[in-house]
């Protein structure tokens, strides 16, 4: 006999479309009754993805038939018919310091997130904006490394009531994970724990008025974009993929979370597209095309396309981004086109006149 306690159980295991996190985990659950393994769920769902709610019908129904129910009806609510307490939505807030912020996500690890993520922060600066950038790599934070705040964790400080005061770097206003993780290795942290540090990590913060907050993300379609997004309005997302087939096909992935998460993907960046050679020719090391492929199938702009520069390690390493240590570099003068279409697409110079106003 099926119980309301193995319904519960297999719903555990039903992940929502698209991402990790199950339904039960997401708030989603209304009710469950069970009678002669007769099974009876209602779900709250709340998507612009038109093909949600039969793939989480279906995938329910399947669920519950492998544990055991003879009979299964899955109904579906509308957010406006479920209590306020139970929308995972519902906490999501804007910041009080920050008019826009935007997330830099990515399927594959090491495409260029953060240096897309460090590099954009400062191309937006020249145009004449405040920014912050919040280093949301709970994982592997590089920023402190980036931004030449590699001691950070000394010198970042709270202030009485437990906010987080940004430390500054190239006159970017800068929070990372790195700051405040120990010894203990985050890599083992559960989903709960992750998505309590994200919503602290990204309401904590005194931002000084910036007008974007430009915000870097760990690789992949984990807990901490779902947090983050859960958390604050995030205004856009950038994608950053490299030219091969492999990394554009995660990339998707990402694109896809982003909408699932209500996130406008703002356009794809496509990193490592080409080198130059000593002779002036230019190869393509990474392959090409999985840039314009993925937003192309996504239907958002190929914001730029960045070439793979030899001395870009080292300078990174160093703490000097490419913006800041080679500004006539390819990589700065593409950082800046993509720059003047993040600040049209997010209607920046509204946001700055509000701001003044
Ligand atoms: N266009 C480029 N030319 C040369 N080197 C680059 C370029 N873009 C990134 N790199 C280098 O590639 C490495 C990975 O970049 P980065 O750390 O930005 O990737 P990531 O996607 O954030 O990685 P992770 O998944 O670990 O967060 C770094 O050493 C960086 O300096
Ligand atoms: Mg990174």
């Amino acid at each position: 006999m099926i119980t309301e306690a193995d319904v519960r159980a297999a719903l555990r295991e039903v992940s929502y479309p698209g991402l990790r996190r199950d339904i039960v985990s997401l708030g989603m659950v209304r009710s469950v009754a069970v009678r002669n393994d007769r099974v009876h769920v209602s779900l709250t769902v709340s998507t612009e993805r038109e093909e949600v709610p039969a793939l989480l019908r279906e995938a329910v129904r399947a669920r519950l038939e492998r544990a055991g129910a003879i009979r299964s009806e899955v109904q579906l609510l509308t957010p406006e018919r479920k209590p306020a307490e139970r929308d995972p939505w519902s906490g999501q807030a804007r910041l009080a310091g920050a008019r826009r912020i935007i997330a830099v996500g990515a399927g594959k690890g090491g495409v260029g997130k953060s240096t897309v993520a460090v590099n954009l922060a400062l191309a937006l600066q020249l145009t004449g904006l405040r920014v912050g950038v919040l280093d949301a790599d709970i994982y592997g934070p590089s920023v402190p490394v980036l931004l030449g705040l590699e001691d950070g964790a000394k010198r970042a400080r709270m202030n009485d009531h437990k906010q987080i005061l940004p430390l500054e770097a190239y006159g970017l206003s800068v929070v990372s994970f790195g700051f405040f993780l120990g010894e203990k290795s985050p890599a083992v942290w559960r989903g709960p724990m992750v998505g309590k540090a994200v919503t602290q990590f990204s309401r904590g913060v005194v931002w000084p008025d910036v007008d974007v907050l430009v915000v870097d993300l760990p690789p992949g379609t984990g807990d901490v974009p779902l947090s983050l997004a859960q958390s604050v309005v995030v205004d856009g997302a950038i994608v950053v993929t490299t030219p091969q087939r492999l990394a554009s096909l995660e990339a998707a992935k990402a694109v896809a979370m982003f909408t699932t998460l209500r996130v406008p993907v703002l356009g794809v960046v496509e990193n490592m597209s080409y080198a130059t050679g000593p002779h002036g020719h230019q190869w393509h090391p990474f392959g090409s095309g999985g840039g314009a492929t993925l937003a192309n199938d996504a239907g958002v702009p190929l914001l730029g396309q960045l070439p793979f520069e030899d001395g870009m390690v080292g300078d990174a390493d160093r703490g000097a981004p490419a913006m800041v240590a080679v500004p006539e570099s390819e990589v700065a003068i593409v950082m800046r086109s993509i720059a003047d279409q993040v600040r049209r697409a997010l209607q920046l110079d509204a946001v700055r006149t509000e701001g003044a106003a």
